[in-house]
């Protein structure tokens, strides 16, 4: 493999390595660029798919590794399906890395809060990567995460993993439970009330689907949380992902660009946050 510099608007080669299947609706593939592929987390790619289109997804693997990369993809309309359809062996394209990721240097040094629903955990896992590889740096990291339905818990064997790191600690609830189910149900939001944390102490982020996010920040202000502490990785819909095409305008931002990932003082006051 080569390091050759990837130009930010001609997709690199990747060639599919792997499928795995995570709910009924969410697939992770595994993806080997023909040059090597550097991201920062939070960050995210443009995947195209010859004479189908291209779709933005954040990469759920580990920033830390360079010559593979993991997207996590629901089911959600034409595109998606496509990638959904690949067998191992096909070839896409990614452009990118675009936007601004994770402030990793606003949540060192302090208990980091982590609430996700659904594929929102897509993005988290990144994340978890990077804090996991630098846990000297952060006092504890509490996970949040809820889906709609056991099934749809995604990532079941690095949630174990997770809970065998030392300084993390995680909760997971569904809305609705089956008979094997043992931990909470209800809302995501509701592992807020089973946490222990220092608010004063800590920076939290949240992903995932924009009503979920709309309660979380809520509650999260409720607890105590400061607005600039508060970073939420936006979606809305993207076609250039460098600013010139204004698709993903959000009020005076433009997500591809400035985002994906603000901190809530940053769009509170801008339009259709959560839409
Ligand atoms: C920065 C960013 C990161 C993302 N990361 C992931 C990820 O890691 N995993 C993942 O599964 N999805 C992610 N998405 C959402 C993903 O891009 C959309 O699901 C995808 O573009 C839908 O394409 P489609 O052709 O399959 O659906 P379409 O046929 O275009 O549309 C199906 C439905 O999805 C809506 N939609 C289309 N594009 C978007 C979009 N960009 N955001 C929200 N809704 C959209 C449409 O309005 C429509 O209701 C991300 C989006 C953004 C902006
Ligand atoms: S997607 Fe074109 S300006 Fe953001």
């Amino acid at each position: 493999m080569t390091t050759a510099t990837v130009d930010l608007y001609k997709p690199v080669k990747a060639t599919l390595t792997k499928v795995i299947d995570e709910s009924p609706s969410i697939k992770t593939f595994v993806l080997e660029p023909e040059v090597e592929f550097s991201f920062k987390t939070g960050q995210f790619i443009q995947l195209s798919l010859e004479g189908i289109g291209e779709a933005p997804f954040t990469p759920s693997s580990s920033p830390l590794v360079k010559d593979r990369i993991e997207v996590t993809i629901m089911k959600a309309g034409f595109v998606t399906e496509k990638i959904h359809n690949l067998k191992e062996g096909a070839v896409l394209g990614i452009r990118g890395p675009y936007g601004r990721g994770y402030p990793l240097e606003k949540l060192y040094g302090k208990e980091v809060l982590v609430l996700g629903g659904g594929c929102g955990f897509a993005p988290i896992r990144s994340l978890l990567y990077n804090l996991e590889a630098e846990k000297d740096k952060i006092k504890k990291l509490t996970f949040c995460y809820g889906s709609k339905t056991p099934k749809d818990c995604i990532y079941k064997g690095y949630i174990d993993h997770l809970r065998s790191v030392d300084k993390f600690e995680v909760y997971r609830s569904v809305d609705q439970a089956d008979d094997e189910w043992n931990e909470t149900e209800g809302v995501v939001t509701c592992l807020l009330d089973e946490i222990s944390i220092n608010v004063e102490e800590s920076a939290a982020v949240v992903v995932g689907p924009p009503i979920m996010m709309k309660f979380g920040v809520q509650k999260l202000l409720d607890i105590g949380y400061p607005e600039h502490k508060i970073f939420l990785s936006m979606e809305k819909n993207m076609s250039c992902a460098v600013g010139k095409c204004g698709h993903c305008m959000m009020g005076k931002y433009f997500v591809c660009k400035d985002g994906p990932v603000f901190s809530y003082d940053e769009i509170k006051d801008q339009p259709d946050i959560w839409k």
